[in-house]
């Protein structure tokens, strides 16, 4: 079996930020040529078998033009459809709509007026990756100019109660390859910590985790709705990373479900989790 698999980057992180490496070598054993290439390099994507986003974080800043040039690959997993819906986290709203639990969001279109809640909050672009844009405020502060420079940026808001159980336990973030679970990881509080070099993403603190039965099953709940939202079946889904906080109750409360260009953890993973995710390609492909 000859076949091409690309690794899809950005300008800043052509290859990624190392998290993948260990992808490389699982999906070459597996029969792949592998390479990595940022997505608007001008590289021939076309003839690919398998393109699969992994670190596209600078599109948040001009979403159309990196939706087109994802309708124009036609082996892009997880698929364009799948990347639009998923790269506008309104999408919280429609999981909030099915019944599930998920951080209470409101959205503030531009030209609409915000009001705040009346414990700490948080406000953040709904079209955004890597905690850019996302800022958060004490109780009663007024956050009128941050929804307004977002606003002049083109941006919709998004104000949450800020989840504080964050600052304690951080959030768990359980990743799913083609469609079944395959690791969790910790990631501690981001607000509040500092930018890293690319200028693309807050650094983070990460760990491995062993997910409670609670949040297992949320996870799986929210990967089948939103799999029925898109019209699509689970295994569809190369890479999923729902991530989950505890809420006032400990209950857990889905914070982002990641279906574009997650961190994927492999750094917090078994060893066996990059052969897993070249499974995962090898059977999209199948
Ligand atoms: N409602 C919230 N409560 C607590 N922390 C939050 C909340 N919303 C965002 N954060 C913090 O900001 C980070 C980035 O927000 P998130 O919604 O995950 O967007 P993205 O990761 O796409 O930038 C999270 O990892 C979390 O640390
Ligand atoms: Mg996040």
């Amino acid at each position: 079996m000859n076949r091409t698999a690309i690794l899809v980057g950005c300008a800043e992180l052509p290859s990624g930020d190392g998290d993948d490496d260990a992808v490389v070598p699982a999906l070459t054993s597996l029969g792949f040529s592998v390479s990595w290439a940022a997505w608007d390099s001008g590289f021939d994507f076309a003839s690919a078998d398998a393109v699969i986003l992994r670190a596209t974080w600078d599109y948040a800043s001009r979403r159309a033009e990196f939706l087109s040039w994802c309708e124009s690959v036609p082996s892009l997993v997880n698929s364009a459809d799948v990347v639009r819906w998923n790269t506008d986290k309104s999408y919280l709203v429609e999981l909030s709509d099915a019944g599930l639990p998920v951080v209470p969001t409101s959205l503030v279109p531009p030209g609409s007026p915000a009001s705040f809640p009346s414990s700490d909050f948080v406000v953040k672009p709904s079209v955004g990756a890597g905690s850019r844009g996302a800022a958060r405020f004490a109780a009663g502060a007024d956050a009128t100019a941050h929804v307004a420079a977002l606003h002049a940026e083109g941006h919709t808001a998004m104000v949450q109660p800020y989840q504080s159980s964050v600052d304690v336990s951080g959030e768990l973030a359980l990743v799913y390859l083609g469609g079944i679970f395959s690791h969790a990881f910790t990631k501690a509080a981001m607000l509040g910590s500092t930018m890293d070099e690319s200028g693309l993403y807050l650094t983070e603190k990460l760990a491995p985790a062993s997910p409670s039965m609670e949040a297992l099953a949320l996870a799986e709940d929210v990967l089948d709705a939103a799999s029925a939202l898109l019209g699509i079946l689970r295994a569809e889904l190369l890479y999923a990373r729902v991530d989950v906080v505890s809420g006032a109750d400990g209950k857990p409360l889905l914070l982002e479900l990641e279906l574009t260009e997650p961190s994927l953890g492999f750094g917090q993973a078994d060893a066996a989790a990059a052969m897993r995710f070249a499974s995962a390609v090898r059977q999209q492909l199948a």
